[in-house]
């Protein structure tokens, strides 16, 4: 039995079995359990906020916010209200600077192609919005791009007059040989396509696409590229230098970065990046690339301004990225392999260098039995208390799950077992119907 794992309540009533008063229960709890937390138990217990007794295996959606980088930016706040006019006139311009150097960092790009953005939408939005289109261009999406993104691409071709084109990929993927195949004759029969948004990890289905071989397809064919890697920085090791057929890159900070939400950054080749300007324009659109994204009209910028805390808290609690996405892929694809065998089911079926490292994709024992895998998500949040992605795959119904610094084995382990009981009783269900 995994004792680090049992419940304050669980703990106590074992305390009171033996006799033992609730409160030297309670200090029996604690000791015993402070001393047999794993790494991950100490992370969680003492620099997140999550619920206790929760599992969260989706940190692919929304992350967390470590208690460090919320009291910061709690004190970022405290310092804006002590003097507005001293915020907003000197110290927001120093701070914005200093982060957006800090994102430019993380990806290895020059300090004066990177702004910090409330999110990869934002940054899609700014580039879709701004670039010279016009006639019979077309903007190229693939069928794996995230909803939300072409609606972006939807809208902004229906106002600008222009036409989307949306390139369905095969999957099963057989080989990283045969997308790209695929993705290079698609993009022949399209002569007309402008500028094609490239995933750099796919969502909800965590394909991790060979940008740097699609990107430069599209510059063969004189296309600019705009990768959306909303999952990318933190999960992968990005070097903007190594992918000079990337045009534009835009990537989320508070999915694996651990930055407070509202937290992006926007990469613009130097000789293309002036030309683009914030959804929202307000005093500074005429400043250099990147200053022109800060003080989009007044507002709390405090997540922004966070991004270098949060980087910090990489590299000093975690290890750094390498090890800290060292830990997770190898938990992501051991907790894997255990509930494809658990269900009697399989992995992703596409070749293992192209999934995600940090989520996986497995095919749910469940088909026939559930009328929407979408929904399946919040019953098996309702009933059993974890959080876990689901959705369906061409009718198939897949888990995607993530792995943090903060999981375990036994929360994947758990997570199996529940999905079993599920079945079970889908198909009891089932069978009094008939
Ligand atoms: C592939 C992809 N693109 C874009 C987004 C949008 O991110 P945001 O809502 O932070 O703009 C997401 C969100 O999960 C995503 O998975």
């Amino acid at each position: 039995m995994d004792i680090g794992s049992l419940t304050s309540t669980q703990l106590a009533y074992g305390a009171a079995a033996v006799g033992a008063t609730s409160c030297t229960a309670y200090l029996l709890y604690k000791g015993v359990r402070s001393c047999l937390r794993s790494d991950a138990q100490r992370l969680r217990e003492d620099e997140l906020c999550l619920q206790d007794g929760a599992i969260f295996l989706n940190h692919g959606s929304f992350g967390t916010v470590p208690r460090s980088i919320v009291a910061m930016q709690q004190e970022l706040r405290k310092e804006m209200e002590q003097h507005p006019d001293r915020w907003f006139r000197r110290l927001a311009r120093q701070y914005f600077s200093e982060n957006s150097a800090a994102a430019a960092e993380l990806i290895k790009a020059p300090t004066d192609c990177v702004a910090i953005v409330d999110n990869a939408t934002t940054g899609i939005n700014a580039v879709l919005n701004s670039i010279p289109l016009s006639g019979d261009d077309e903007v190229m999406t693939t069928d794996w791009t995230y909803q939300p993104v072409k609606n972006t691409v939807d809208c902004v071709c229906e106002r600008r007059g222009i036409k989307p084109f949306c390139m369905c990929l095969d999957f099963p993927v057989v080989s990283e040989d045969a997308l790209v195949k695929q993705f290079k004759e698609g993009l022949a029969e399209h002569p007309n396509v402008r500028v094609c948004i490239l995933d750099h990890i796919t969502s909800p289905s965590a394909v991790l696409m060979p940008i740097k071989r699609l990107s430069a397809i599209c510059h063969s064919r004189n296309v600019r590229v705009l990768v959306d890697g909303a999952h990318s920085p933190g999960q992968i090791d990005l070097n903007m230098s190594d992918l000079p057929h990337v045009d534009y890159y835009t990537g989320n900070l508070h999915k694996w970065c651990f930055a407070p939400r509202g937290c992006a950054l926007l990469y613009a080749k130097r000789e293309l990046k002036e030309e683009i300007l914030p959804a929202v324009i307000s005093w500074w659109w005429r400043k250099p690339f990147v200053e022109r994204f800060n003080f989009l009209a007044t507002r709390d910028q405090t997540q922004l301004f966070s991004v270098r805390e949060a980087l910090s808290f990489i590299q000093n609690k975690l290890g750094g990225q390498q090890a800290m996405v060292k830990h997770n892929s190898e938990l992501a694809s051991s907790a894997a392999d255990m509930l494809a065998r658990v269900w009697s089911t399989e992995r992703l079926p596409i070749p293992h260098h192209l999934e995600a490292p940090n989520m996986k994709l497995i095919r749910l024992p469940l088909e026939g039995l559930i009328e929407s895998a979408e929904d399946l998500m919040m019953e098996i949040y309702d009933r059993f208390n974890i959080m876990v992605c689901t959705f369906g795959i061409k009718g198939v119904p897949y888990c995607r799950i993530s792995a943090n610094v903060y999981n375990e084995f036994w929360e994947y382990e758990r997570l199996g077992e529940a999905v079993l009981q599920l079945r079970t009783e889908k198909m009891c269900q089932m069978n009094a119907e008939k």
